[in-house]
């Protein structure tokens, strides 16, 4: 499903344009994939469990090289709806997109969310989306609804913290500065983790990082009772 225009207007208003920050998104990836967020990637997930992951938000593509290499037996799908994302993720791919990665181009903020049938994946993954989404919850649900009972999904975000830090010190005077500050700086931790329990996604551990700028965390899917 093709990006819908509410969900354009919306990420427009927090991109900008789309080719340049799919450009910065390439640029900051080993920011936010460095050495502390696979270590807690490989604390958690065995190689050995993982026959489909999926990338939720999946941007660039360059994700979902690195997941293909630590889950080389796995089928790897990453799923994004901006067209700029998608141009990148299929010239990075292109050698591997139907060797065992797909790239879903689809919209995660409308129904049907996605189009994965329920409980046939092992791990979700979704980093830096959550805060991009005008209903959280949605996607969470739907997260715990594909996962197997026993799947993994590891998130990480931007979480609430001061706007002098936001800001870098400098007084916001636009309503764009203002926008944008409560469009990253939305959710507590605290927040994330209600959301996802209340769900059925539990806790396993989770952490802030970058000085309380940044959530990352492990949940697992629990069985409901008719499991
Ligand atoms: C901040 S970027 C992060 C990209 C990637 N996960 C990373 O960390 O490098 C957020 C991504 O979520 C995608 N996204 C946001 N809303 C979406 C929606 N409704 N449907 C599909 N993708 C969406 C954007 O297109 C973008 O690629």
């Amino acid at each position: 499903m093709i990006l819908q225009n509410d969900t354009r207007k919306h990420l427009q208003a927090h991109h900008g344009d789309f080719t340049e920050f799919a450009d910065r998104m390439v640029e900051t990836y080993q920011g936010r994939f460095d050495q502390v967020f696979f270590a807690f990637l490989d604390q958690y997930i065995s190689p050995h469990e993982i026959k489909c992951a999926i990338d939720l938000g999946t941007g660039p593509g360059v994700f979902l090289r690195d997941l293909k290499a630590r889950f080389p037996q796995a089928k790897i799908i990453g799923v994004d709806a901006q067209e700029a994302m998608l141009i990148r993720a299929k010239e990075l791919l292109a050698d591997d997109v139907g060797k065992g990665l797909n790239l879903i181009e689809w919209d995660l903020a409308c129904p049907p969310i996605t189009p994965i049938d329920n409980e046939s994946v092992d791990l979700v993954t979704s980093n830096m989306v959550l805060h991009e989404m005008q209903l959280p919850t949605k996607l969470l649900q739907e997260i715990a609804r594909i996962l197997r009972p026993g799947g993994w999904l590891v998130l990480s975000d931007w979480i609430r913290f001061d706007l002098q830090v936001y800001s870098n010190g400098t007084l916001p005077e636009t309503i764009e500065n203002i926008h944008h500050f409560a469009e990253h700086c939305r959710y507590t931790p605290q927040d994330i983790v209600w959301m996802a329990a209340c769900v059925a996604l539990q806790p396993i551990e989770w952490m802030t990082r970058k000085q309380g700028q940044r959530f990352l965390g492990v949940f697992e899917k629990l069985a409901t009772k008719s499991d």
